[in-house]
C-alpha cells in the first residue's frame, strides 16, 4: 500500500531516493518512532538490497512505483510497531549479521559484553597453543543456554576455532533460526543445538565437563510486562522474555547445573535483568562452589553481567 499522502512515481512528483528518505523520516518522527533516521535508511536499504554508502551516493536515483510501495508498506508496518529488524529479518551482534525472525529475540547491544567477558576470563592464547599452532580454544567444551537467534554461540564458534559449542533453546522455532546463522557464519559444524530446558540435555549421564557456561536467560517478570516498550511486547517471543512473576525464575536452576556441569576452574558468564543483581549475587556466593566473582556494567552504567570461576 503507498499512502495516499505520498507521491506515486510517475504523477510529476519527486519520487526518488532523497525524497522518499525524507517522508519516510517525516512520518516515522511523526509517529514517535525512536530512532527513526536509523529505521528509514534501514528499510530503505532493505528495500533496494543496497549499503548506506550508495543510499546516500545516489540521492537523485527514481524509484519505482513497486519500490516506493514496498518501501512504504515496510514504514508502516514499523509505525504499527512491528521492531525494524523482524522487518529487515537482520541484527548485527559482534560484527556478525544474522537472521532475526519473531521466533527469536532481537540481539541486544549490551550482550556483547557477555562475549568480551568470557574472552577476557578465558585469557589469551597460551603459549603451547602459539607453538603447535592450534587454534584459538583448542579442545573447549562451551555452552550457550537460551541461544535464541544463536548470537551467542555464533560468536564465541568464530572467535574460539578450536572450541565445540553446545547450544541450548526450549524453543524449536528460535533453534531452526541458529542452525540458520551458524551455517551463514561457517561454524555449524561446531556449533551444536539442542533443543531442551536450560542444560538438561547435558546434565548427562555420562558428564562431559564444560569450560565456560554463557546465558542470557528470559528475564522480565510478568508483572513487569505493561512497562516494556510496545514493540517488545506485542513482537518479541513471550518464551524468550518472561521468567514468572519477578524475573527471576531461571538464575538458580541455571547456576546450580552450571557448578555441576563446569570442571573445576570453568568458568560461568550470565547476563542479569534489571534488578537481578541481589537476587542472582547471593547465589554465587555459596561457599566452597564459586569464586573470582566479578560484575561488568554495561555502557549505560547498569550492572549487565555476572561471571564467576567453578572451585
Ligand atoms: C533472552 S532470550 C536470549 C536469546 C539470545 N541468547 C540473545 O542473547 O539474544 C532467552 C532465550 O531462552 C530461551 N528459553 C526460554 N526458556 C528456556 C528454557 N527453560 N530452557 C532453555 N531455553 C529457554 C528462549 O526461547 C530464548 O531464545
Amino acid at each position: 500500500m503507498i499512502p495516499s499522502a505520498f507521491p506515486a512515481a510517475g504523477a510529476g512528483l519527486p519520487a526518488d531516493v532523497r525524497s522518499a528518505l525524507r517522508e519516510a523520516m517525516r512520518r516515522l518522527r511523526a509517529a514517535a518512532v525512536p530512532s527513526h533516521t536509523l529505521a528509514a535508511e534501514l528499510l530503505l536499504m532493505h528495500t533496494l538490497g543496497c549499503d548506506r554508502a550508495w543510499l546516500y551516493a545516489h540521492p537523485e536515483q527514481p524509484l519505482e512505483a513497486s519500490q516506493l510501495a514496498a518501501y512504504f508498506e515496510l514504514v508502516e508496518r514499523r509505525i504499527a510497531g512491528v521492531p525494524t529488524q523482524y522487518l529487515t529479518g537482520r541484527q548485527e551482534f559482534w560484527g556478525l549479521e544474522l537472521e532475526v525472525t519473531p521466533d527469536v529475540l532481537i540481539p541486544r547491544p549490551e550482550t556483547e559484553h557477555l562475549v568480551e567477558v568470557a574472552l577476557e576470563r578465558l585469557g589469551p592464547p597460551t603459549w603451547e597453543e602459539e607453538e603447535a599452532g592450534l587454534p584459538r580454544g583448542h579442545g573447549l567444551r562451551i555452552a550457550d543456554v537460551g541461544t535464541g537467534s544463536g548470537c551467542l554461540a555464533i560468536a564465541l564458534a568464530c572467535e574460539l576455532p578450536g572450541a565445540q559449542v553446545f547450544a541450548t533453546d526450549i524453543s524449536a522455532a528460535a533453534l531452526a533460526v541458529a542452525r540458520r546463522n551458524a551455517c551463514r557464519h561457517g561454524v555449524a559444524g561446531r556449533v551444536h543445538l539442542l533443543q531442551c530446558n536450560l542444560l538438561d540435555a547435558l546434565a548427562g549421564p555420562p558428564v562431559w565437563p564444560l569450560d565456560l557456561i554463557v546465558s542470557n536467560p528470559p528475564y522480565v517478570g510478568r508483572r513487569e510486562a505493561d512497562h516494556l516498550p510496545r514493540e517488545v511486547r506485542a513482537h518479541e517471543p513471550a518464551q524468550a522474555l518472561f521468567a514468572g512473576e519477578s524475573g527471576q525464575q531461571f538464575y538458580a536452576p541455571l547456576i546450580a547445573q552450571a557448578a555441576h556441569l563446569l570442571r573445576s576452574g570453568g568458568i560461568l558468564v550470565v547476563e542479569l535483568g534489571y534488578d537481578a543483581l541481589p537476587h542472582v549475587q547471593p547465589l554465587l556466593e555459596a561457599e566452597g562452589v564459586w569464586q573470582q566473582i566479578r560484575l561488568t556494567h554495561d555502557l549505560a552504567g547498569i550492572p549487565r553481567v555476572l561471571s564467576a570461576r567453578r572451585v
